[in-house]
């Protein structure tokens, strides 16, 4: 039985990736907080021939995901570990602030909590003699390249989980435990159209499973997509600082009060 934990399983990207793996011989995990959207998801994914389980939490509680975290690995065995659940804000356009509280709370669900999750599955993985140990999957974007106008906190929070991968990764190389950043464009969901800003190349959450199930198979370090966006925000992080905000406000993510 392969057993894969999705966490943000009652959102759009995470639904999608809990239905893509849903199959006989598949045991997934789904967390978020609105059971009843996770009892939803459950279902489908059971007519699909999985077995389910539900985890509905508040995320941003950083030390009950710890507490969870360490209850997953002592069950069965976790070869799946896809981090997803996260959150956006905004800067008010009349303050160019955003507010503090909010702020926080993101920081918690999108970084601090997404460690956490990671340093109490870690143990179990590293336990296991068969290999792969496991696999991890941290839900970053492509706002990790270079920060937005207007989603400061947002950007940074991004920007550290795919740093925070990326060492990752790179610390557990000859472990047997995989470990891939996944920097998602534009994909439809509530998160998405609740942005500021254009949204070029938006893609279904379903073809995002599908290019996210892809390059966690090849084990791909970093899975960016849609290609051309990927490119571009890699190149803005190229680009000196001024000119890359020049490039950003013409094309109409410029935060005016
Ligand atoms: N959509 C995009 O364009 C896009 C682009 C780049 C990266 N991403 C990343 O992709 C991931 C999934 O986003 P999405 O587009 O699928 O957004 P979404 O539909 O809004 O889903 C967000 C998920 O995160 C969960 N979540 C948020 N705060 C939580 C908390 N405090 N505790 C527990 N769960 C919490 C939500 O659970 P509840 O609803 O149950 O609270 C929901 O399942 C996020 O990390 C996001 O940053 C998305």
């Amino acid at each position: 039985m392969r057993r894969i934990v999705i966490t943000g399983a009652s959102g759009a990207i995470g639904q999608a990736l809990a239905l893509h793996y849903a199959s006989a011989g598949v045991s997934l995990v789904l967390q978020g907080r609105q059971r009843h959207l996770l009892q939803s998801v459950a279902q489908r994914c059971q007519a699909a021939g999985a077995s389910t389980e539900i985890a509905a939490f508040d995320g941003s509680d950083v030390e009950q995901v710890r507490q969870w975290g360490e209850s997953l690995g002592q069950t069965e065995p976790v070869d799946l570990l896809i981090v997803n659940a996260g959150q956006n804000i905004h800067v008010d356009p009349t303050t160019l602030r955003e507010d503090t509280q909010a702020s926080s709370a993101l920081l918690a669900i999108n970084l601090t909590s997404a460690i956490a999750l990671v340093q109490s599955v870690l143990p179990a993985m590293q336990a296991r003699t068969q290999t792969p140990r496991g696999q991890i999957a941290l839900v970053s974007s492509l706002a990790a390249w270079r920060g937005l106008p207007a989603t400061p906190s947002y950007s940074a929070s991004k920007a550290g989980l795919k740093a925070y991968g990326e060492s990752l990764r790179a610390t557990l190389a000859d472990s047997g435990i995989r470990v891939n950043v996944v920097l998602p464009g534009y994909v439809s969901s509530a998160m998405c159209d609740a942005m500021p800003g254009p949204k070029p190349f938006l893609w279904t959450p379903e073809r995002a499973a599908r290019a996210i199930a892809k390059g966690l198979a090849a084990n791909r370090g970093r899975i960016a997509f849609p290609f051309w966006l990927s490119l571009g925000c890699q190149a803005l992080a190229c680009l000196p600082d001024g000119l890359a905000s020049w490039v950003l406000r013409r094309l109409g993510y410029g935060v005016s009060p």
